[in-house]
């Protein structure tokens, strides 16, 4: 089987690193890769969202699977140009991926469905929008931008005041471009977020283990919100009744509501889920894989990767007779550049790299990485994903952090508390 895998991102090196254990993989692609890629894979220089190369080098090449990583090739329609042209490709078509391109879309479908979600209004006059939070207690209100906008466009506003401001900005000034037209007002949900990540072909769901991720950039959850700074699964809060809860109240009904609205979801279906005291809420949808949330869970997999995708690529993941894991946990530590989330230096030489490559147990994905004259230097915000596998969570991010204390650059930065939040629930205590 011959697979390209599209994007750059430290999920593009857990797909490669994954998908590359498969016995009847013989060649992988990434387009367009990153350092680490480069050693699992072949890559070809296209840009992720370069649709109309990417469909052509698939043909030339004769791809059996494309397997599409990041969300905005998929908003585009990536997956359906794919198909028309009889290609296989893992992730939903653009009808499907609106569950991440509008939330307004998704917030309508939630409540056709009776999915557990924020109340909302949605506005695209600001007056409108102005006068909804003055009608408002004074407290804290969610304000969304409705298009895709690279994880920015989400503003949790403690008063009025600063909601008014965020719709200001999406509405009026266009912060956000077109993907500001309109807003999503919500009610601010409150206890805490969890990955959920299920497989999906249009009818069949298997769900993965739960993970959780550290969005904020400093320790203790403080500093601006970032991609993700590490995650770690399985995540225990997730109990087994909290699981069969999410998949019964969110996921049967939001697969079975896309397929009645014509628009069947397959590929990876990624509900950000609160868990609140009246129970799992959906925060948001995505239509991929989460990254960090990917290279913990790929870790655990024991599964052929390319044999499920492929099974979900051409609907029929009802032949899968479930998933096999790692029972030990894993967690991911990502190592940033120095100014991440905001502007950072690029092209600064990354040392310790080898140090890691023989250890059973801990893998170092490349985010944002590239070769530059031998040397493999940093080429983004979130750098590398250091991923170790222990018999405790505790062990787990010993070994990580371990790894990590061997790797560095000038500037090179992670949070010191990744899994910290991790601890041990049992159903009977959440009765
Ligand atoms: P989203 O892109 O919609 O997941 O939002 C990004 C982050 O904003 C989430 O991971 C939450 O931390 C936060 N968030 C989004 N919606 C809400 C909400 N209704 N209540 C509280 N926090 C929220
Ligand atoms: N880690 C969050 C995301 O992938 O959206």
């Amino acid at each position: 089987m011959k697979i390209l895998v599209v994007g750059s991102g430290g999920r593009e090196h857990a797909l490669v690193w994954k998908l590359s254990q498969s016995p009847a993989v013989s060649k992988i692609w990434c387009a367009p890769g990153n350092a680490g890629t480069a050693l699992e894979a072949e890559n070809v220089n296209i840009a992720a969202d370069d649709i109309s190369r990417l469909l052509h080098f698939a043909k030339e090449q004769q791809v059996d699977l494309t397997v599409i990583g990041p969300e905005a090739p998929l908003v585009a329609g990536i997956a359906d140009e794919f198909r028309r042209d009889g290609l296989n490709v893992f992730g939903p078509s653009a009808a499907a991926a609106r569950l991440e391109g509008s939330k307004v879309f998704t917030k309508k479908l939630m409540k056709k469905a009776n999915v557990p979600t924020a109340d909302f209004q949605v506005f695209s006059r600001l007056s409108e929008a102005i006068e909804f939070i003055d009608q408002n207690n004074e407290g804290p209100l969610v304000v969304k931008a409705d298009g895709l906008a690279s994880g920015k466009g989400v503003f949790v506003c403690r008063n009025r005041s600063e909601a008014r401001a965020a719709c200001k900005s999406i509405l009026q000034d266009r912060s956000f471009g077109d993907a500001g037209r309109q807003v999503v007002i919500e009610e601010c949900l409150e206890g805490q977020e969890a990955s959920i990540l299920a497989i999906v072909d249009g009818d069949t769901i298997v769900p993965l283990d739960a993970a959780q991720d550290h969005k904020r950039a400093f320790d203790g959850d403080r500093g601006p919100n970032t991609g993700g700074m590490g995650a770690y699964c399985p995540a225990p809060i997730v109990t087994e009744r909290v699981m069969d809860e999410i998949i019964k109240r969110i996921l049967i009904p939001t697969v079975h509501t896309m397929k009645v609205e014509g628009c069947p979801f397959s590929g990876i279906l990624y509900a950000g889920i609160m868990l609140t005291n009246s129970g799992p809420r959906v925060l948001e949808y995505n239509v991929r894989f989460g990254d960090p949330e990917a290279q913990p869970v790929l870790m655990r997999l024991k599964s052929d990767l390319a044999q499920v995708l492929s099974l979900a690529a051409t609907g029929r993941l009802a032949e899968l007779e479930g998933l096999d894991w790692d029972p030990r946990p894993s967690v991911c530590v990502v190592m940033a550049s120095e100014g991440y989330p905001g502007n950072y230096e690029k092209g600064r030489i990354i040392s310790g790299l080898n140090a890691s490559e023989n250890l059973p147990d801990v893998k170092v994905f490349h985010a944002g990485t590239t070769e530059k004259n031998g040397e493999v230097v940093n080429a983004g915000g979130r750098v590398l994903g250091v991923t170790a596998l222990g018999d405790t969570v505790a062990a787990a991010k010993a070994t990580a952090y371990a790894t990590i204390s061997q790797i560095s650059w000038e500037g090179s930065w992670y949070r010191k508390d990744i899994s910290d939040k991790c601890v041990p629930v049992s159903d009977d205590s959440d009765d």
